[in-house]
Formats: C-alpha cells, sequence, structure tokens
C-alpha cells in the first residue's frame, strides 16, 4: 500500500481535528495539527511582546521559536514550544482572540509550511488548517474541506472548551469563530478557501463517527 497525504481544510470548530486524529489513527498516521503551530506562535509574541507591526521583532522571534510536537502515553498529541508543553495554554480563549491576525503575517506562514512540508515529506500524514490542500500540500491525494452551520460549530467548541479549560459563553465562543472566519477568508496571504479537488464534507447533521468513516473511505480509495 502507498502512503499518501490527506489535507483537512476548513472553517473554525467545524470539526477538522477531532476527524484528522481520528483518521490518522485509524491508517496508522502521523498527525499534524497546523492550527496549533499558528497557536504556538501566537502564544510566544504574546508572552515576549512582540510587536504584530514590528517585522524586525517578528523575524528575531521566528529565529528563536521551536515548536514540537510529542505523542503522550495516552496517544495524544501535545504541543511544545522550546521543550515546553503548552497544549492546554494555546487552547484558551487569550490564544483564540489573537491567532488569526498573527496567522495573517506573511513571514509567520513562510516559516510556518516550510516546517509542516518537512513533517510530511515521507507522507503518511494527515494535516489540518486553513491552507494544507492549497499551500501546503497542493499535490495532496486527498483534500477534504469542512463545513457546518454556526450554531453547531459554536456549541460544540464550547462544549470542548468546558471539558479543559473554563466557563466560556455560547455568544463568545461564536464571535470569536466569526472574528476567526472573517480574518482568515479575507486575508491576502494564504486566504482559507476551498482547494481545487477538495471533496466538502458538512458535519452539520452527522455524527464524528460518520465524518470519520467518510474519510476514511475515501483514504482507502486513494491508496
Ligand atoms: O485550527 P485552529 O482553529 O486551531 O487554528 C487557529 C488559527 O490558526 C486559525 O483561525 C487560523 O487563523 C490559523 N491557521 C492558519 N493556517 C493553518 C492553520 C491555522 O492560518 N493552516
Amino acid at each position: 500500500l502507498r502512503k499518501i497525504v490527506i489535507a483537512i481544510d476548513g472553517y473554525s470548530a467545524c470539526g477538522k481535528s477531532t476527524t484528522a486524529k481520528e483518521v490518522a489513527k485509524i491508517l496508522g498516521y502521523k498527525y499534524i495539527d497546523s492550527g496549533a503551530m499558528y497557536r504556538a506562535v501566537t502564544y510566544y509574541f504574546l508572552e515576549h511582546y512582540v510587536s504584530l507591526s514590528n517585522p524586525k521583532e517578528i523575524e528575531a522571534a521566528l529565529n528563536k521559536i521551536k515548536i514540537t510536537f510529542h505523542v503522550n502515553d495516552d496517544m495524544e498529541t501535545e504541543t511544545f514550544l522550546d521543550g515546553l508543553k503548552i497544549e492546554k495554554e494555546i487552547r484558551k480563549m487569550r490564544i483564540s482572540d489573537n491567532v488569526s491576525q498573527v496567522s495573517a503575517i506573511k513571514p509567520v506562514r513562510l516559516a510556518m509550511v516550510k516546517q509542516q512540508r518537512q513533517l510530511g515529506r515521507e507522507k503518511g500524514v494527515v494535516m489540518d488548517g486553513r491552507d494544507i490542500g492549497t499551500v501546503v500540500f497542493p499535490d495532496a491525494e486527498l483534500k477534504v474541506f469542512m463545513t457546518a452551520d454556526m450554531q453547531v460549530r459554536a456549541f460544540r467548541r464550547q462544549q470542548e472548551l468546558l471539558q479543559s479549560d473554563k466557563m466560556v459563553d455560547l455568544v463568545e465562543v461564536m464571535e470569536n469563530i466569526h472574528m476567526r472566519d472573517q480574518i482568515d477568508t479575507t486575508r491576502v496571504e494564504s486566504p482559507l478557501r476551498k482547494a481545487e479537488g477538495a471533496i466538502e464534507i458538512n458535519t452539520t447533521h452527522i455524527t464524528i463517527d460518520e465524518q470519520v468513516d467518510a474519510v476514511v473511505q475515501l483514504a482507502i480509495n486513494r491508496i
């Protein structure tokens, strides 16, 4: 069997990472959360007061930042920044509120795309994000574009946050998702859009198992 690259893109909180993780597990592939990388950069920028309008500060910060992933005993992928586990931190609203502004910066994207290509060079990888099928792996054997209704997305994300983080009200989550979609789709650098040849999956009315099955079937047809 040949190994393929599976690119999963779409709007915020459509179930991309939940699906990607599960598909990777089933196929024995590596899962890469590209959003976690942008969140890690955002975390660093906030911690070090990097000015988003100062190219020199941004460049210096990007040269210092080292993002790595580690699979723990529960088989969950955790994000590390300079050897420090920041998985919990990067899921907080503080990061969600700033990540799309940071992700719109060209040098930030160039640095992340370079690392993402490196991580996927041996194939056998499921990567989720906003520009995976359009920019990072335009030749991916399988491209999926996920969508879902706003109410469903906000509710699911709120439930997810309640489990790990803190109380966040539905309106705040909805506003954040809306803002990120807005910035992600209208930015000049690699705006979010459906890649050529991508297969659209709307997750509004289907279960996690159903969306996972759909992607696994599509993958098997291409292996
Ligand atoms: O996937 P997640 O929602 O964690 O991504 C957080 C943010 O990172 C997105 O809203 C987007 O601004 C940015 N992102 C990106 N390109 C990617 C992945 C994420 O610009 N490939």
